[in-house]
């Protein structure tokens, strides 16, 4: 009884943190980034299972958490969040194109696909990376 009370409350104090945008975001990108640097391994071997593997951890850190979409919702102009958006979709879509390219074994293309994908990254991260930033930041003051 005593282990289950303490378990709650340790659920309880867990909470705050989990519902942090800051927090979402990070885990995710440290996922992106965990998964492209294993399909990059894989890529130097001309392991083409490995590559999808890695591309579906990509997809597997799920489409912009609840709080992270809310917060940058509530700083961005519409035009900017309809961007913000599109470039996040975007890196998904991609994802699919290198997995289907790694499933030619046809490593020129899988270079292609991933130079899109790559773009992808570095595009937000340009753009909208310190002021998507500032915004969680904002976000989790006013919690
Ligand atoms: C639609 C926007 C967007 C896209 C697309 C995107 N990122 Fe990010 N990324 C961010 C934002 C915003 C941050 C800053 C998060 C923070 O530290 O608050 C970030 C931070 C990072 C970081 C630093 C993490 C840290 O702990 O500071 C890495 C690494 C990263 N991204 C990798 C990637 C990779 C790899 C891709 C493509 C496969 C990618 N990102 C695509 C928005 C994006």
């Amino acid at each position: 009884m005593k282990a289950l009370v303490l378990g709650l409350l340790a659920l309880l104090l867990a909470l705050p943190a989990l519902a942090g945008a800051p927090e979402l975001m990070k885990e995710r990108m440290k996922g992106f980034e965990a998964a492209y640097l294993e399909f990059q391994t894989s890529l130097m071997r001309h392991d083409f299972t490995g590559m999808q593997g890695a591309m579906a951890k990509l997809n597997n850190q799920g489409t912009l958490p609840g709080p992270v979409r809310a917060a940058i919702r509530a700083s961005f102009d519409d035009r900017d969040f309809g961007n913000y958006l599109r470039l996040d979709e975007y890196t998904r879509l991609m994802a699919d194109e290198v997995t289907q390219a790694a499933q030619t074994r046809d490593a020129q293309k899988v270079l292609i696909a991933q130079g899109r994908l790559v773009m992808g990254c570095v595009q937000c991260h340009d753009g909208f990376k310190a002021r998507a930033t500032q915004a969680m930041e904002r976000a989790a003051q006013a919690e």
